[in-house]
C-alpha cells in the first residue's frame, strides 16, 4: 500500500518561518504542496525573494482554493492570523497556526497579553497547543493546532519533567538569547546589521514579554503560584535560541534522582537530546535540526540547578515543530521529513 499524500497549503510563505516550512514540505515524502500565498509578492516566485532555486509560485490568499487541501499552515503575524485560520476551519480544512493567535485558550488572557480582543472564540475552543512532547494525544485528534512560541518551547521542554513530577519550586528565572531571525523578515531598526552585530541587547524584560503567558499555561498547570522572571536577549547570529534557566527543586532529591526524572520523561523522544552530565547545551547542538538539547547542572547548594536548553527557533521553535504536528495529526511517523 502506498503512503497517503497530504496536500498542504502555506499562507504567508515569504517570511522566515514560511520559507523554512516550504523547504521542509518540499523534502517531505508524503506532502504535495497545493499552493503558497503572499499578498505583497503575489505573482512572484520564492526564488525572486530568496537566494534559492525554489520556484514555488506565490498567489494571493483570495486565490488559494481550500477544496482538495488537507492542511493549511499559517505563517502570519499574530492578529493577522486570527481570521485567516477561521476561514480555513470554516471550509473544514485542518490548520496549523504558527502565530500566537490560538495558543492561549482563554480570550481574556489573550487580550491582556496581546492588547486586542480575540475575534474568533469558536475556533479558539477547538485549538490544541502543539507542544508535541507533552500534548501528543490531543494533537493526534486535533483539527486546529496552535504551534508554540519559540522561547516557551525551550523553557517548557526544559522544565516539564520536573513540573510534571511535582518537584519544581515556583520561582523560575530564565535568561534567553535568540538569533535575529526570531524577529521575522520584516524591516525593523533593531534587526539592522549595525544595530545587532557585535552587540547583545536585552528586550521586553520585567514581566512584559508575551511568551510568559505560554510558560504559565504549560508549567503553571503543574506548579501552583508560578513566578517566572523571563529576560530575552537579541543575539547577533542568524538563528538559534539558548535559554539558561535557574531553578529550585525539592532539596531531598539528589543529582541521580533529578537526572532520572528527565531520562524517564524523555526516554522515547526522538527530538529531545539530553546531554550527559558535565556538558552544556549550545546553539551548535541544535541549529539546522528539529532537536531540543537539554543539559542539567547542579549547584553546590541543595536543590539548586541550572538548566541550559537550545533549539533552532525556525525549526523546533516554529516550522519543524509545525511539521512534527502535521505528522501527528495525519498519523504518520512523527519524525518523517525532519532531522
Ligand atoms: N521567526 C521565528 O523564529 C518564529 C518562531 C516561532 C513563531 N513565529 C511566529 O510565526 C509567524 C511568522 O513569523 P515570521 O518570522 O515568519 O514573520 P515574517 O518573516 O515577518 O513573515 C510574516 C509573513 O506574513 C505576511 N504578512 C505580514 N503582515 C501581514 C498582514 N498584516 N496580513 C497578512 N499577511 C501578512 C508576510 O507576507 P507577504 O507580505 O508576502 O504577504 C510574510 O510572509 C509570526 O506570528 C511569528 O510570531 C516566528
Amino acid at each position: 500500500m502506498s503512503a497517503p499524500t497530504i496536500r498542504a497549503g502555506v499562507i504567508g510563505a515569504t517570511g522566515y518561518t514560511g520559507y523554512e516550512l516550504l523547504q521542509l514540505l518540499h523534502r517531505h515524502p508524503q506532502v504535495e504542496l497545493a499552493w503558497a500565498t503572499s499578498e505583497s509578492s503575489a505573482g512572484k516566485r520564492i526564488c525572486d525573494l530568496y537566494p534559492s532555486p525554489d520556484e514555488t509560485p506565490l498567489i494571493p490568499q483570495q486565490d488559494a482554493k481550500l477544496e482538495g487541501v488537507d492542511v493549511v499552515f499559517l505563517c502570519l503575524p499574530h492578529a493577522a492570523s486570527m481570521e485567516a485560520v477561521a476561514r480555513v476551519r470554516a471550509a473544514g480544512v485542518r490548520a496549523i497556526d504558527l502565530s500566537a493567535d490560538y495558543r492561549l485558550p482563554d480570550a481574556v488572557v489573550y487580550q491582556r497579553w496581546y492588547g486586542h480582543p480575540h475575534t474568533q472564540p469558536e475556533c479558539l475552543k477547538e485549538a490544541v497547543y502543539g507542544l508535541c512532547e507533552i500534548n501528543r494525544q490531543r494533537i493526534r485528534g486535533a483539527q486546529l493546532v496552535a504551534n508554540p512560541g519559540c522561547y516557551p518551547t525551550t523553557i517548557n521542554l526544559g522544565l516539564w519533567p520536573l513540573a510534571r513530577a511535582g518537584v519544581l519550586e515556583p520561582r523560575i528565572i530564565a535568561d534567553s538569547k535568540s538569533g535575529v531571525s526570531g524577529a521575522g523578515r520584516k524591516l525593523r531598526l533593531s534587526s539592522h546589521f549595525v544595530e545587532a552585530n557585535e552587540n547583545i541587547s536585552p528586550y521586553s524584560i520585567g514581566y512584559t514579554h508575551r511568551h510568559i503567558a505560554e510558560m504559565e499555561l504549560v508549567l503553571g498547570s503543574y506548579v501552583p503560584d508560578l513566578e517566572i522572571t523571563f529576560s530575552p536577549h537579541l543575539l547577533p547570529v542568524n538563528r538559534g535560541i539558548l535559554s539558561t534557566i535557574y531553578i529550585d527543586v525539592d532539596p531531598s532529591l539528589d543529582e541521580e534522582d533529578v537526572r532520572r526524572i528527565y531520562a524517564e520523561a524523555y526516554a522515547d523522544e526522538p527530538f529531545i537530546h539530553l546531554l550527559p552530565a558535565g556538558q552544556l547545551a549550545t546553539l551548535r547542538h541544535t541549529v539546522g535540526s528539529n532537536r531540543c538539547a537539554i543539559a542539567l547542572t547542579p549547584l553546590p547548594r541543595p536543590g539548586q540547578w541550572i538548566v541550559t536548553v537550545s533549539e533552532d527557533n525556525l525549526l523546533k521553535g516554529a516550522s519543524g515543530q509545525a511539521v512534527q504536528n502535521m505528522n501527528l495529526m495525519f498519523g504518520i511517523p512523527e519524525t518523517t521529513g525532519l532531522i
